[in-house]
């Protein structure tokens, strides 16, 4: 039987997780109206990312035959007036998220729940790379963005990016 803390934040994080997917959404909404589509696929397929960690919470809990209680998603809650703000909004989601990621963790350790650590394990590796992706974003932004040529080639390389299911596997 899970400690009913740890199985609280974990279903929170369903939550989370989803909320984010429909802040990224948001964002790649926002590129798309500014007619920078490379910048729309990079959020989203960020979105398709958050997505799954939404599933991944779910399904973790239902393999440990804990009930899932699924809530309201909040509407995106970020002003977003230029660019770099979104960017900025991003990094500074990813850094909540992190906190929250780590609040679960300590939850667990302190009730021994290994089981559970295990399985955050994953997500501890995943928020340093999210945060290093909208660090970089930001680093980028400001060395190229003004220039509209440079930021035709930035967009171009964002337009790049191609989802990919996630390595954790439940
Ligand atoms: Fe699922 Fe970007 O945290």
């Amino acid at each position: 039987m899970m400690d009913k803390k740890v199985r609280e934040l974990l279903n929170q994080q369903i939550n989370k997780e989803f909320y984010s997917a429909y802040l990224y959404l948001e964002f790649s909404n926002y590129f798309e109206d500014r007619g920078l589509n490379g910048f729309a696929n990079w959020y989203y397929v960020q979105a398709q990312e958050e997505r799954d960690h939404a599933m991944l919470f779910y399904r973790y809990l239902q393999n440990n035959n804990e009930k899932v209680e699924l809530d309201a998603i909040a509407k995106p809650d970020k002003a977003l007036d230029c660019d770099m703000t979104v960017l900025k909004a991003g990094l500074e989601h990813e850094e909540y998220v992190t906190s929250l990621i780590n609040d679960i963790y300590a939850a667990a350790y302190n009730v021994k729940d290994f089981r559970t650590m295990q399985f955050l394990d994953w997500f501890v590796k995943e928020q340093g790379e999210e945060e290093t992706n909208a660090n970089d974003l930001i680093t980028k932004m400001e060395l190229f963005g003004s220039d509209p040529k440079s930021l035709y080639m930035l967009n171009s390389e964002l337009a790049a990016r191609v989802y990919t299911a996630p390595s954790l596997v439940l």
